[in-house]
């Protein structure tokens, strides 16, 4: 079953969060000249018409990315700022860079990309944009196989986006699998996992078995826009780093009370910014 499609998502709060923190990671890696992999196992179409029909039935965007387009950002964002900018060179937002596109603007040409991607029409527009990119492999293969098949990456570093729909109930226990797996294949990669807040459960979920599973320092930031209350949708997301970049958590520490302000959707607004495993 894949009737998930992002396009009706892109540009949100959770995704402002999300490519937020993707690109401090990615930029963390450029720090050394040496190559890095980048591997995105749920990796969506790519880029996202702001004025298509989908978005037009959500208008997600406007409560997202929408309300950090005009003014300044905190120098945690700019990078992520920047390649928004370019892809909408005219200064009106109308598209907006997937997590896939956010790393091809953001890797070097030493760099190398490797995305997955399930749905056929959203493979399709993923295959078209990296078509000339000889950095970039891109597969219609399930994301968690194309992960362990991939791992240790001969780079050695780099970091791994895990962004599933969450649609399917042991898609939450197939995420920990494939961090647990993952780790032992990488001791030192990056694993950056995505997660919506909507049902409490599922969020206690994993923080209690990634808490639990002798992990490597792991950071857990967290996004809620309105209250939480098991019911009416998501209400915010997370990102759960493991083994983030040594700046992360002073970089979020400053960037998430902001990022309270300009998302937030009531005054119940607020940010959690905590280990789950401590830093070795
Ligand atoms: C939340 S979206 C990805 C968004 C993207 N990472 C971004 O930030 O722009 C999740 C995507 O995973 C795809 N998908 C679902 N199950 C998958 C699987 N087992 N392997 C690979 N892709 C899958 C869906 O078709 C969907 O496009």
């Amino acid at each position: 079953m894949l009737s998930y499609r992002h396009s009706f998502h892109a540009g949100n709060h959770a995704d402002v969060l999300k490519h937020a923190v993707q690109s401090l990671i990615l930029q963390s890696l450029k720090v050394k000249d040496k190559a890095f992999v980048y591997i995105d196992t749920h990796a969506g179409a790519g880029c996202y018409d702001l004025h298509s029909k989908e978005m037009d039935k959500t208008g997600e965007y406007l409560e997202g990315i929408k309300r950090l387009w005009e003014g300044s950002v905190p120098a945690a964002m700019q990078a992520y700022l920047d390649t928004l900018r370019r892809l909408n060179e005219t200064g009106e937002l109308s598209q907006y860079p997937g997590s896939p596109l956010l790393a091809k603007e953001l890797c070097r040409p030493q760099d190398r990309l490797l995305l997955s991607e399930l749905h056929p029409a959203d493979f399709g527009l993923l295959q078209e944009l990296f078509t000339k990119d000889r950095r970039t492999k891109v597969h219609k293969i399930d994301g968690f196989a194309q992960l362990k098949g991939a791992l240790p990456p001969i780079e050695r570093r780099g970091m791994v986006l895990i962004d599933p729909p969450y649609e399917l109930n042991h898609e939450y226990a197939d995420v920990v699998k494939a961090v647990v797996d993952g780790i032992k294949r990488w001791a030192t990669g990056t694993f950056a996992i995505w997660y919506p807040v909507v049902h409490s459960d599922d969020v206690d979920f994993l923080q209690r078995k990634l808490s639990n599973a002798g992990l490597p320092g792991t950071l857990q930031i967290e996004l809620n826009v309105v209250q939480g209350n098991n019911r009416f949708g998501m209400t915010g997301s997370g990102m759960i780093v493991v083994n983030p970049p040594w700046k992360l958590e002073q970089q979020m520490n400053e960037l998430l009370p902001w990022l309270v302000d300009k998302l937030g959707q009531s005054p119940e607004a607020h940010f959690k910014l905590r280990w789950l495993s401590p830093p070795q």
